[in-house]
């Protein structure tokens, strides 16, 4: 077991109607000015709109809007954030939708205390911050985990790059978590964010470094409710007992209570970034298509045991199976939970990409060099992954 520091500064108000009365109080305690960030208008079709500006005004707070932040949020959107943080002295970031918006809100807090472009956070500068506006969030979608984590992910098309960075100036301060604000979700992005929040806890699981009993016990124990709880939100979008489990699965998820004793890399994301980056498909999506396959591609004797706990005690497979056998049929019912269950597609083919990238991907995905993960991985690795995927 590694040493490791446990310190989540956000504070959730989950369930039904926990915005009403609480909101507000909360905004007021940073500041008078408020910027609200939210994406292409689900906010608005859906009224959460309306119960935030409600839950402003009746604290007496002044309210400023940033509208239209896109899925893989763009460098574009910080910087039109930055702009109104300055111009108008926010106090407060509020944050209203899913991944995206909360993600970019999170890199606007922090270009609003800097004079650089926010994109030198990312570029080869890798600019230091300076702290960060408070954020306060509300979550739409179950997916990303960005509501209890300090990282955001952001896209500059001009350069086909999506980069992620952490730092705990970004946790947001306090997010609420409502459930029934998710039954608006369709089909394909409950699909995707449920791929998205399994392979977070997948990316984890898959270490070399072992002695957490607990912690193993409890990935499982997430990843079952995953493959539960998913195919019921799908069905019955207004299913609360489905909704629930899958926000709060999303937050735990990625919070760092699994992740605090594991030092290793995570695979699929990287991969994944690649395929936002180049073709702008949703996140959950490509990990959809690539998780099955990275699980393939890592299986060896060495690797075998974690594919027999995973295998038992995920998805049910018969312990007195050959090892090599339970593997397999581990793999196999990962691909069909991810496809066929969820009804994602299952080949970069279906989604129109083809190898015409795959090699400039690759170096970026390990930066030329090896993603230092479950199994090592240098470009020629993650080529033939991409293959695997076609
Ligand atoms: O923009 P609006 O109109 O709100 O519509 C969104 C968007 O079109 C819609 N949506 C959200 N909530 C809804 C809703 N539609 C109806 N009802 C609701 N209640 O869903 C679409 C996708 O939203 P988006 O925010 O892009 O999805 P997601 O939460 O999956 O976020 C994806 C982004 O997060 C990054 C991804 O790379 C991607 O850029 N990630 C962030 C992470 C983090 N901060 O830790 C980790 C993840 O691994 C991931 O990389
Ligand atoms: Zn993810």
């Amino acid at each position: 077991m590694n040493n490791f520091i446990y310190d989540i500064p956000t504070k959730v108000y989950f369930g039904k109607g926990m915005i009403e009365g609480n909101l507000g109080n909360e905004l007021k305690k940073y500041g008078k000015n408020v910027l609200l960030t939210y994406g292409g208008g689900s906010i608005k079709k859906s009224g959460l709109y309306d119960r935030v500006k409600s839950e402003i005004e009746s604290a007496g707070l002044k309210m400023f809007e940033l509208s239209g932040i896109e899925p893989n949020p763009r460098i574009e959107s910080v910087r039109a954030g930055v702009k109104i943080c300055k111009e108008e002295h926010i106090d407060v970031v509020l944050a209203v939708g899913g991944g995206s918006t909360l993600d970019c809100s999170k890199w606007i807090c922090a270009g609003a205390k800097v004079d650089f472009d926010p994109w030198d956070f990312f570029s080869e500068k890798w600019a230091d911050l300076n702290g960060a506006l408070p954020l306060i969030t509300v979550l739409t979608l179950s997916a990303t985990g960005s509501e209890m984590d300090a990282g955001g992910v952001i896209t500059n098309l001009s350069t086909n790059e999506k980069q992620g960075r952490i730092h705990h100036d970004l946790y947001p301060k306090v997010s609420f978590l409502d459930p029934t604000i998710t039954y608006s979700v369709g089909k394909f992005q409950t699909a995707a964010g449920s791929a998205d929040i399994f392979n977070h806890i997948i990316e984890t699981y898959f270490t070399r470094e072992d002695g957490m009993y607990m912690l193993d016990a409890f990935m499982e124990g997430l990843m079952r409710t995953v493959v539960k709880y998913a195919p019921v939100a799908i069905k019955e979008p207004e299913n609360y007992e489905a909704r629930a489990n899958l926000m709060w699965t999303s937050s735990w998820a990625i919070n760092g209570f699994i992740g605090m004793d594991k030092r290793k890399a995570w695979s699929c994301h990287p991969l994944e970034h690649e395929l936002s980056a180049f073709y702008d498909i949703t996140h959950g999506l490509g990990l959809a298509i690539i998780t099955p396959r990275w699980l393939r591609y890592c299986l060896n004797k060495d690797t075998l045991y974690k594919y027999v706990t995973y295998g038992v005690n995920v998805f049910g497979i018969d312990p007195s199976l050959p090892p090599e056998r339970i593997a397999d049929l581990a793999i196999e019912k990962t691909s069909e939970f991810l496809t066929k269950t969820l009804g994602l597609p299952g080949s970069l083919s279906e989604i129109g990409i083809g190898e015409e990238n795959f090699k400039i991907m690759a170096k970026k995905a390990c930066e030329g060099d090896v993603i230092d993960g479950f199994v090592p991985l240098r470009a020629d690795d993650i080529v033939k992954i991409y293959k695997m995927c076609e």
